[in-house]
């Protein structure tokens, strides 16, 4: 990516998906509606959500507020939401996306993602986070990521979801899904951030026409020791030096960075200063000096943080090969 673009063409009908959507991981009920008012405010147009964050009711409240107030169209919006865990069988994609509609109050989304190769078996629709009596998680040993595809692309052709996705697969899967897939994905929705910034993978979708949305864009500062030895990404000396140079911050300079590497960013934040801040990246451009040097702090596959531990137990955990 160069120059000052700020959406992104997506294969299949050319929707165009803004580069810096609000990532909205674990923000719930008041605060996530005082974010995504923020976030509108300052002029962001894209929503990250997903029926396990259990958030899309209070964004649909704030949706609805704008929609009807006419501060904004329906087409203006760019909504992304994703299947849950408990939901990855082919016979609960409909009923999960319905809900999905129902709780954000619009009738249609504009990208629905797989959220997870792995399925778990939920008691009930919001038992998000199964566990037995041992404590651990309960995967669903029956997991066919072929037929749930194919309820996926079932959901576009109804008109539920513009365009359709996947989160967290690796390239195996992905080559699975693109076998005799009628519509292939439109984007992939994977961590990446400085230490691990997914070079190989994001190439090999590139390759496909599938697009490339980096989660955990800021190294997920909230997650403790989550980069080991490694100062955390907005701490690192080399990112803060540039940020003091450009008269920028350390996140602004992560999420440059990312969206130079074509990379679509989804920072989560619920404070309405670093939501602005975040959203102020397109008025900048990383020298390719710059590019090289935070380039080089990449650990491939070590530099992970978000490591799915719970779903390791399942035949399709995704994190065990190169890419
Ligand atoms: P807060 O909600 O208090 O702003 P990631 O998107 O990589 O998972 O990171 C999200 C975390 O980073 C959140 O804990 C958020 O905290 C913090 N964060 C978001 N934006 C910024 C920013 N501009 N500067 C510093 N920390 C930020």
């Amino acid at each position: 990516m160069t120059g000052k673009a700020t959406t992104v063409k997506l294969s299949g009908g050319g929707r165009k998906m803004p580069y810096v959507g609000l990532g909205t991981y674990e923000v719930k009920g008041e605060e996530v509606g005082v974010a995504l008012r923020a976030a509108l405010e300052c002029g962001y147009r894209h929503v990250d959500t997903a029926a396990s964050y259990q958030n899309e009711e209070a964004i649909g409240d704030v949706l609805q507020e704008w929609l009807t107030s006419g501060k904004v169209t329906r087409e203006e919006l760019f909504i992304t939401t994703k299947l849950p865990f408990i939901g990855t069988r082919a016979g609960d994609v409909a009923k999960f996306l319905q809900k999905s509609l129902q709780k954000l109050r619009v009738s249609y989304v504009d990208l629905y993602l797989i959220h997870s190769p792995v399925g778990f078996m939920g008691q009930h629709d919001e038992d998000h986070k199964p566990v037995d009596s041992e404590g651990n998680r309960v995967v669903d040993p029956n997991t066919d990521l072929e037929s749930t595809w194919r309820a996926m692309e079932d959901q576009v052709e109804c008109g539920r979801a513009h365009t359709i996705g996947i989160s967290n697969f690796n390239s195996v899967q992905i080559n699975r899904i693109m076998k005799g897939c009628r519509i292939p994905p439109a984007n992939l929705q994977v961590e990446a951030q400085i230490y691990h910034q997914q070079k190989d993978l994001k190439a090999f979708c590139h390759k496909l026409g599938i697009s490339f949305c980096a989660y955990s864009p800021l190294g997920a500062p909230y997650l403790t020791n989550g980069t080991g030895d490694r100062p955390p990404p907005l701490k690192h000396p080399r990112v803060t030096s540039i940020a003091t140079r450009l008269k920028r911050t350390p996140a602004q300079v992560l999420l440059r960075f990312l969206i130079q590497l074509d990379m679509i960013v989804i920072p989560k934040s619920s404070n309405p200063d670093r939501i602005r801040e975040n959203f102020q990246v397109f008025d900048f451009e990383l020298s390719q000096e710059d590019m090289s040097s935070l380039e080089a702090l990449d650990c491939g596959k070590e530099g992970r943080i978000v490591k799915l531990e719970e779903s390791r137990r399942h035949h399709e955990y995704p994190f065990d090969i190169p890419f």
